[in-house]
């Protein structure tokens, strides 16, 4: 997975092109590279490293150009490397491209092109498209790209320039995402809106198989066919300032306090303002849609995939249908039992995880409906659902995902409680509960945000252990996977979560002196049985945080620490028990010095299988 960006217009190609590439950091950062139009050809420059490494390399020698292209790396194919690093070009250097996923049939047609006597300079897949580029270029640049299309398999966004055609850049997709940026007497290209957002708001969405022609004049779009497509402009809604940091140090810090807010625009339009009752329009579901259906499968990865397991919990309990959760890169692989009486509900922050694309396409070979949970208005997952639902945190910068995960479970919640009214399998007195402790939660977590001192402090102690474990039963359970996710991920400790009750069963064996054991003791139906799991850890001299309900004085005498959550009930709990987790991984990720928006060796959105 990589950033993409593309600018032609007036102005110098390479300040945009470095900005816009520092936006799209998040999709990857080992290596980085622009290209630009110089007066006598096309000027490559690329390095191994963060962007800061190219931004130095050209100090002083910045190429001088009004047309060019970029790309930030992630690398798949070929390790990072000044060679691997984009843009790639043919022999000549005249035929320039910059390539985000995975071009399959790449090692076939490298043969066929070393074969021919061509001559490669990097390990990657990419390099063949701008061969191919070149091979296939006859003066006439569209139709060119349209014969490398029919010749590459696999998943791309890919920039083309041509030293031949000066003022023009062309850009396709598949199965990755793409924008371009429309602005006055120039225009954009990148993977994703935070790359464009300081220029301009008005934007084409691209969809797969479209092939836009990109000058300083305008914007032309056509399939492979040639038969022109008139593409929607679509206003971003958001400005440059909310995909910056906003004056926090980190994204993710400042995501974990936008929460309140990112849970009010998910609600907004779904729960009446003044009422409870909730409802999604865009749904517009009726009981009679779920006449045939016997099972859901909830399918997603990562942070995502932990949302799914608290929403099996919601559907299962308020709209009484059978819920299997799957990791999406199993689902896809497992022959799963799915047909036309099934829903497939995915969840998906960024909306182009390729697991999750391709599990939800399979679910839909299968027969099954589809329904799409994500973040990302016009993502790949959201085009390729049946039915979309979005959770409206705005852009997660951060690779650790917080504001996302939030609004995921709202989502499940509303969705679960919507499916059980609608089936009647809720009372109207127990969907008004909840509604009603829904409105509160903004302000819940907002007084939490306002006290996190004590949480500094625990993280300070702890930071510096090897190992840490959480434990819950229940929806704690499920708030325990994700807390320990997200301590292992940026704070690198390792850390597991394990249902409390479990633990006896195997673990308990790691459970010595001073190790920290975090027990989330929020669900009150097996709020004693958890309490007796504290205490088989804390007799064996662990050191044990409790994250507990306010008023609940005595797991006080058991446990060493204890962050109080204010009592919701039972299903709402996550919401806010999830916070001090959050806080926690990122108070320990700072204690030791760890780059916590950009944690080792991953990337904010998995575009590779
Ligand atoms: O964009 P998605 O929600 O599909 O991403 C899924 C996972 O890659 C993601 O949640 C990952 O686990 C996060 N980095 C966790 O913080």
């Amino acid at each position: 997975m990589c950033g993409i960006v593309g600018y032609v217009g007036n102005a110098q190609a390479a300040p945009f092109l470095l900005d816009g590439m520092s936006k799209l950091e998040y999709r990857g950062y080992d290596s980085a590279g622009i290209a630009v139009y110089e007066k006598d050809g096309i000027r490559v420059e690329k390095c191994v490293g963060r962007l800061d490494a190219l931004r130095h390399k050209l100090e002083g020698k910045m190429p001088v150009g009004t047309m060019g292209i970029g790309h930030t790396r992630w690398a798949t194919h070929g390790r990072p490397s000044d060679r691997n690093s984009h843009p790639h070009t043919d022999e000549s250097g005249n035929f320039v491209v910059v390539h985000n996923g995975i071009i399959e049939n790449y090692l076939m047609l490298k043969e066929q092109l070393i074969a021919k006597g061509q001559k490669f300079a990097s390990d990657t897949d990419t390099e063949i498209v701008a061969h191919l580029f070149a091979d296939f270029y006859e003066g006439d640049m569209e139709e060119a790209v349209k014969k490398v299309l029919r010749t590459i398999e696999g998943s791309y966004s890919l920039v083309f320039m041509c030293k031949a055609e000066p003022d023009k850049l062309i850009c396709t997709k598949k199965d990755n995402p793409l924008i371009i940026g429309l602005g006055e007497g120039e225009n954009f290209i990148a993977s994703d809106i935070p790359a464009i957002i300081a220029k301009t708001r008005r934007t084409y969405i691209m969809s797969d198989g479209e092939i836009a022609t990109v000058t300083r004049e305008g914007v032309w779009v056509q399939d492979i066919n040639g038969t022109p497509i008139t593409k929607k402009v679509f206003e971003v809604n958001w400005n440059a300032e909310a995909a910056e940091k906003g004056g926090f140090e980190h994204f993710m810090l400042k995501e974990i306090y936008e929460q309140p807010k990112a849970i009010k625009d998910t609600m907004r339009g779904r729960l009446a303002e003044n009422g409870t009752e909730i409802n999604f329009a865009e749904l517009g579901w009726t009981a009679e849609d779920f006449t045939g259906i016997s099972k859901i499968f909830i399918v997603a990865c990562g942070t995502a995939y932990h949302a799914g397991i608290v929403g099996k919990y919601y559907l299962e309990n308020l709209a009484r249908i059978p819920v299997e959760v799957d990791i999406a890169s199993e689902f896809r692989y497992r022959n799963p039992l799915v047909d036309a009486n099934c829903l497939t509900i995915v969840i998906s922050q960024s909306g182009e995880t390729i697991d999750t694309l391709a599990a939800l396409k399979e679910a839909k070979r299968l027969g099954s409906r589809t329904l799409a949970v994500t973040n990302v208005v016009g993502s790949s997952i959201a085009r390729e659902a049946d039915q979309v639902v979005y959770t409206y945190a705005g852009p997660e910068i951060a690779v650790a995902s917080t504001k996302a995960y939030t609004t995921q479970l709202l989502v499940m919640l509303m969705l679960a409680v919507y499916v059980g009214r609608l089936r009647g399998t809720l009372s109207e007195a127990k969907a008004a509960e909840l509604a009603e402790g829904l409105h509160k939660v903004p302000e819940q977590l907002h007084d939490m945000l306002e006290n996190v001192d004590q949480i500094k402090v625990f993280a300070r102690n702890y930071g510096s252990c090897l190992d840490a474990f959480f434990l819950g039963r229940s929806l704690d359970y499920a708030v325990a996977l994700e807390g320990a996710l997200k301590l292992k991920e940026i704070s690198y400790i390792h850390a597991e979560a394990y249902a409390a009750g479990e633990l006896k069963h195997g673990t308990l064996a790691l459970i010595v002196e001073g190790v920290p054991v975090i027990v989330l003791a929020t669900q009150e139906d097996v709020y004693d049985k958890t309490v007796s799991n504290l205490q088989e850890v804390k007799a064996r001299e662990a050191m044990v945080i409790a994250i507990a309900l306010e008023g609940d004085d005595s797991i006080a005498k058991y446990a060493d620490h204890v962050i109080y959550i204010p009592r919701a009930g039972k299903e709402l709990a996550p919401l806010l028990a999830v916070l001090p987790l959050q806080l926690l991984a990122y108070y320990a990720a700072l204690t030791r010095g760890c780059d916590v928006d950009k944690p080792r060796n991953l990337a904010k959105s998995v575009t590779v299988e």
